[in-house]
């Protein structure tokens, strides 16, 4: 039996006036991890959260944490915050010059390491024999990372599933999530080309469904 794809609610989608609200509503909802986008408005033209928003939270969840940095630094990010075993911790290879070092200190950390796939990154800089040893996870993006809501990019599939079939990414067992556009309408395709973390933002978040509703409909959409 194939193993489920994990549905992960993309955090800058929640409510930040009442964040430890909708914390409480994503547990009781049954989502077993969370997605944290820290932007830098440097790397990316938009600015989220930091490490003190992300740390606070980590104090009062016990879901899993996956942190996405989408910042020019991420290895002073990486020291500034305070996750649990288990959790993990991506970065685009374009931010750092470094990759393997940092992946390495970040896995030494007890976490999950990974490198993003922005859909104009050559899959070179994520997928090399150097580099797949370091890694747990590898998030493909079907939108430029820098903002939610953004129309799905129908060509990020094929390197997604490009990327599921790498010998390199099947020996080692690398995980893989996707991240941007994704609803319903293709969660299963992204499944079927591989996927195994789905995260989503604006179609999670979308107030006119309850969380337990988005979950169920995503979870049941990527059923493949
Ligand atoms: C985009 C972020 C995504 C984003 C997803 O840069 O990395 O995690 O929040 O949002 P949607 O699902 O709306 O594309
Ligand atoms: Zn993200």
């Amino acid at each position: 039996m194939k193993p489920e794809v994990t549905i992960v609610p993309s955090m800058m989608c929640a409510d930040f006036v009442h964040l430890g609200r909708d914390i409480q509503g994503l547990e009781q909802a049954g989502v077993s991890a969370l997605h944290w986008d820290v932007m830098d408005a440097n790397f990316v033209p938009n600015l989220t959260f930091g490490a003190d928003i992300v740390n606070a939270a980590r104090q009062v969840s016990s879901l899993r944490f996956d942190v996405h940095l989408m910042v020019n630094h991420p290895d002073l990010l990486f020291r500034q915050l305070r996750l649990r075993q288990g959790d993990s911790l991506t970065f685009h290879p374009e931010a750092y010059e470094d990759a393997v070092t940092l992946l390495r200190r970040i896995r030494g950390a007890g976490l999950r390491p990974g490198l993003v796939l922005n859909p104009n990154t050559p899959m070179e800089a994520v997928v090399s024999d150097a580099l797949v040893r370091d890694q747990d996870m590898i998030l493909v993006m079907g939108v430029y990372a820098g903002f939610a809501g953004q129309e799905f990019i129908h060509e990020t599939v094929d390197r997604l599933r490009a990327v599921a079939e790498s010998p390199l990414v099947l020996e080692r067992r690398i995980v893989l999530a996707f991240d941007g556009g994704v609803t319903p309408a293709n969660a299963g395709t992204l499944a079927h080309a591989g996927a195994r973390c789905l995260v989503s933002g604006s179609y999670f978040f979308d107030r006119s469904r309850t969380f337990t509703q988005s979950l169920l409909a995503l979870r049941k959409a990527a059923r493949v």
